[in-house]
């Protein structure tokens, strides 16, 4: 098809939320988030910007790829809520990096890695670029209710950067929509006019968890298997998977439905929680500086959200 993953680089905030400082805040326990969800600690913006994470990670990868930012051709940031309305964070990126080329966002919630990706194929393949650098970011922690156990206990800040550049490592992708406000949504909750005749809601997320779970059960599998056959590779084919990181339970449960051996889905959700479209982007980068994925094989990556949107894709790693 028409590009190859050149180089990853990561942002986390620095601090460190533990199950048992949750566990101060709401009824809780380390025990039941351990449990239920995989995770053992998430990351949570203090002094941290989205600005400031998403910076960090674009200098990474543009290092890791061996490119300066004079070199790209375009920016894509993918988040739920950029740090302003406009400019875009997209055009915060291509500012602090000191780039000359066009960047806006795209909003696909947790997919947004792969929606990226697959608008950044198209650029490719009409040869309008060269060189597209991807951010997927978000910082959950400014739009959650820390009141809410169901929901604050699943979420961290954090994401992660690539840059593509020619090639033809990208052997499938597809993305879908379903448009769905009632098993997850985030309202604005700000409006300023006084015309405006609808009840303000408060802009945190609000989240039908059983129904989330059953969806991204499903969406994985299906993503996977769609993505694998259009690659024109079966199963056996896939070296490793990188799947979005919302909950361990997903992670196994979609392991055992695809009959993929669990050994090959990379996991971090543990020490991050799930970071929306900052998760697979994070994963990847880890699979790879950890030596997870080696040059040559093939991976298959697999996102859900709200929307509810679906990403997947196979790329054969080159690095
Ligand atoms: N601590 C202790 N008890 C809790 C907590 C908590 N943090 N949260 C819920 N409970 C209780 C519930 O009140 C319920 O109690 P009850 O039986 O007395 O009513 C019980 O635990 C079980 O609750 P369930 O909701 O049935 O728990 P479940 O096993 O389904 O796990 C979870 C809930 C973790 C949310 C799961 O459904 C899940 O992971 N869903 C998917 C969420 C997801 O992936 N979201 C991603 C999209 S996010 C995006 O796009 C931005």
């Amino acid at each position: 098809m028409s590009f190859t993953i050149l180089g990853t680089g990561k942002a986390v905030p620095e601090y460190v939320m533990t199950n048992d400082e949750l566990s101060t805040m709401v009824e809780t326990s380390d025990e039941w988030i351990r449990t239920r969800t995989g995770i053992e600690e998430r990351r949570v913006c203090k002094s941290e910007t989205l600005t400031d994470l998403t910076v960090t990670a674009a200098k990474a990868a543009l290092e890791d790829a061996g490119i300066t930012a004079a070199g790209l051709d375009l920016i894509i940031c993918s988040t739920m809520r950029g740090e302003n309305i406009t400019p875009s964070q997209g055009c915060m990126i291509q500012k602090e990096l000191g780039a000359d080329c066009p960047a806006f966002d795209v909003n696909a919630a947790c997919s947004g890695f792969i929606y990226a990706l697959d608008i950044a194929d198209g650029y490719f393949v009409r040869k309008k670029v060269k060189h597209v650098l991807i951010v997927s970011m978000d910082n959950l922690s400014n739009i959650t209710d820390w009141t809410d156990r169901s929901t604050c206990v699943l979420f961290g800040d954090g994401g992660a950067a690539a840059v593509l550049g020619e090639g033809d490592d990208l052997l499938s992708i597809n993305i879908t929509a379903k448009g769905d406000d009632r098993v997850l949504i985030i309202p604005h909750g700000s409006n300023s006019s006084p015309f405006y005749e609808h009840e303000e809601k408060k802009a945190v997320l609000h989240m039908m968890g059983n129904e989330v779970y059953k969806f991204a059960v499903k969406a994985m599998a299906d993503g996977i298997t769609k993505s694998v056959q259009d690659a024109g590779l079966a199963l056996s084919d896939v070296d490793c998977v990188i799947p979005h990181q919302a909950n361990i339970r997903i992670i196994n449960a979609s392991a055992k439905n695809l009959d993929i051996d669990r050994e090959k889905f990379f996991c971090n959700v543990q020490h991050y929680g799930n970071t929306s479209s900052g998760s697979v982007p994070l994963a990847l980068d880890e699979a790879s500086h950890s030596g997870f994925i080696k040059k040559g094989d093939i991976i298959a990556m697999c996102a859900f959200g709200a929307g509810l949107t679906t990403g997947s894709c196979v790329i054969r790693w080159n690095k």
